[in-house]
């Protein structure tokens, strides 16, 4: 897939999405959480799903990571429609989902968590155990490989930072075969020192071939990895563009809700009885 890649990129075009949603709607009973949702996510990309509180980014990622249906449009992997009934099935096609709350076991340790519920083991029952020596190994190289030095495996996972697991279960994912990684706000809990670590290695996932859906409501943090924008509110995309159609600037306008706010400081206007062009310029509108 890499050469595929280098390929591609080398003729100026884009790699042919992984998953692409086509029309993609989904209802909770009768709540609308979502309409209309187009999205692609191509190998070596970074997918920024954007929006505020409620705007639906757990629901689109819910129905790419196969814990929910979508009940409209299409949902596309590798160009074959599929309907995927739990997480094992979206696994099964490499699509791998790191959650913000970790599924860690924070007092065993860090390669521990790396091969957990995937344990390697050796020799033949009755005497078959663990084959920590391995498993201590490929987790070491597999960090490594992803930029990421720990002094020491055997320490507690625990114990590290929030922005090292989430480096850790990024390692892991890329490691047990994932094509498409997906992040639910990864950066969302973190200092800004964490978060640049984060963001450190979502680029690195994309070096190494994989489509990343990372889901954020920051802007800057989305502008600083991501290659496609899609701003998701009130459950339908408010902006869907590639990174050289769309500026940092813009971004924060449409998750500032740039024109709401320009409706209200019209109002606030009208109220006070003054000319809009005399209040403040705290509102920049989008130029696009
Ligand atoms: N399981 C559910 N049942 C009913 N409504 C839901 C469910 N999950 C989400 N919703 C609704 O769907 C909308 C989108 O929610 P969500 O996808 O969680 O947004 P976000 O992750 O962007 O905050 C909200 O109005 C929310 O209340
Ligand atoms: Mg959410």
């Amino acid at each position: 897939m890499a050469t595929n890649v280098t390929k591609e990129a080398a003729a100026g075009r884009s790699p042919e999405p992984v998953v692409r949603l086509n029309g993609v709607g989904k209802l909770y009973g009768n709540v609308r959480a979502l309409r209309g949702i187009d999205l692609a996510v191509r190998p070596g990309q970074v997918t920024c799903v954007l929006g505020d509180n409620g705007a639906g980014k757990s629901t689109l990622i819910k129905i790419v990571s196969g814990l929910h249906q979508h009940d409209e449009g299409e949902f596309l992997v590798d160009g074959n429609p599929v309907r995927l009934s739990n997480p094992r099935d979206a696994l099964n096609l490499g699509i791998a989902t790191v959650y913000q709350d970790l599924a860690t076991v924070p007092l065993m340790p860090v390669w521990r968590n790396f091969f957990l519920g995937s344990e390697l083991t050796r020799g033949r029952w009755p005497v078959r155990r663990l084959d920590i020596e391995r498993m201590k190994r490929i987790t070491d190289e597999e960090l490594s490989a992803m930029g990421i030095h720990l002094d020491d495996l055997d320490q507690p996972i625990g114990t590290l930072s929030g922005g090292q697991r989430q480096s850790v279960a990024i390692a892991r994912a890329v490691y047990f075969g994932a094509r498409v990684l997906i992040l639910d706000e990864p950066t969302a809990a973190l200092g800004v020192k964490q978060s640049g670590v984060v963001l450190k290695y979502i680029a690195a996932a994309r070096e190494r071939g994989l489509g990343v859906i990372f889901i954020t409501h920051n802007p800057h943090h989305a502008y600083m990895v991501g290659d496609h924008f899609s701003v998701l509110r009130l459950g339908a995309l408010e902006l869907n563009a590639a990174r050289a159609d769309v500026t940092l600037e813009e971004l924060t306008n449409h998750m500032a809700g740039g024109a709401e706010l320009a409706a209200l400081k019209h109002e606030l206007a009208q109220v006070r009885g003054v000319d809009v062009e005399e209040l403040p310029e705290t509102v920049q509108t989008p130029s696009a």
